[in-house]
């Protein structure tokens, strides 16, 4: 039987990307990204301008969300946005935008923890995509977070491994700041890593208790050392820039790759989903699909295009939750920080 058309309007504003996406039960129609180019020249997100660039950008990139999905604004079942975490100024515009939808059109409003949403890509219908089982081990690596999560269900996710510190991709940002790379610098250092040798440089890897990890001593090992190179040889960037990408980017992954082992070791189970913009990392990638064929791990790796913040994450996690009912109501607000 053919199923009754459910179009989710899923809106992320969290940090500095204003997105848009439709589906229509767990199908992305449409998903559409307005980056905010204007970061680039401050080494890192600027919370005023981001919140600025979002009012301009939101309707804009709705509209051509559902111009690419080919639906009418009226056939819109839900909408859901970004609850947290993330910038409060950013969170706000997707949000009071979503309210206004949600009561103009009279259709649910459901919040979204954008978190949640990372993990939730892999429900997504797809043929890059395979489905896991619950449980399953989460690993959200991203510029803002490092968690290892236990999944027990859509909604039911547990923290198991946090950052005492700075996130992966901060990490990858700051580092690449040091190199003169532009923001974000986590995808520059893994293509200039691919021409290098990760054996050539050595970094500590901070030793932190269980599953709980640590970025800070690493990123400052790093920025001490090349500090410490470029004052013996001005060229020392430029004449290493492969090796010192690829060894940084060895430092940074083997660092959670080990403790994803330990969390398999731990927890006993190998159904491994990776979330967030550093799950795009080749090197990562890689360890996982050796895992896959070496010892038979099940490994759940996001196509890139959900790999970095976008709106069909939150279309998909709205879904999943417009199917339980789980709506919000019109006073909800956005949280900087957010539980499960
Ligand atoms: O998930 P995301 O788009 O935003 C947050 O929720 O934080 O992640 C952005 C982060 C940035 O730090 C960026 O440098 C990093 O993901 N990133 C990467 C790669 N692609 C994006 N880091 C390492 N390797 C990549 N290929
Ligand atoms: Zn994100």
């Amino acid at each position: 039987m053919k199923q009754k058309p459910c179009y989710i309007l899923g809106i992320e504003s969290s940090c500095d990307e204003t997105a848009a996406a439709v589906l229509n039960h767990n199908k992305v129609l449409s998903n559409c990204i307005t980056n905010q180019e204007i970061h680039e020249q401050y080494g890192g997100v600027v919370p005023e301008l981001a919140s600025r660039a979002h009012q301009i950008n939101i309707i804009p990139v709705v509209k051509k969300a559902i111009t690419e999905a080919k639906i009418n604004i009226n056939q819109i079942s839900a909408i859901a946005c970004t609850q947290g975490p993330g910038l409060l100024g950013s969170l706000l515009v997707g949000n009071s935008f979503s309210k206004s939808v949600s009561m103009g059109l009279k259709i649910p409003l459901i919040g979204v923890n954008h978190m949640q949403a990372h993990l939730l890509v892999h429900f997504i219908e797809d043929k890059e995509i395979s489905v896991p089982n619950f449980p399953f081990i989460g690993v959200n690596v991203s510029g803002g977070h490092t968690q290892i999560i236990l999944v027990k269900d859509y909604f039911d996710m547990e923290i198991i491994g946090n950052t005492l510190d700075d996130a992966i991709g901060e990490a990858f940002d700051k580092c690449g700041n040091t190199l003169g790379l532009d923001y974000p610098s986590g995808p520059k250092i893994d293509n200039l890593s691919k021409l290098g040798d990760p054996t050539k440089f050595n970094f500590p890897i901070p030793k932190v208790n269980g599953l709980n990890i640590s970025y800070s001593g690493s990123k400052t090992s790093f920025i001490n050392f090349i500090k410490k190179e470029k004052d013996k040889d001005s060229n020392f960037i430029s004449n290493n820039l492969n090796d010192i990408c690829s060894s940084i980017q060895f430092n940074l992954i083997k660092n959670i790759t080990n403790k994803i082992e330990l969390a398999v070791r731990k927890t006993n189970i190998k159904s491994i989903a990776i979330g967030g913009g550093v799950s795009g990392n080749s090197t990562l990638r890689d360890f996982l699909i050796e895992k896959k064929k070496k010892e038979k791990w099940k490994v759940y790796i996001p196509p890139m295009c959900y790999t970095t913040d976008n709106a069909a994450m939150i279309g998909i996690a709205g879904y999943l939750k417009y199917k339980k009912k789980k709506f919000s109501n019109l006073s909800f607000e956005v949280k900087s920080r957010m539980e499960f």
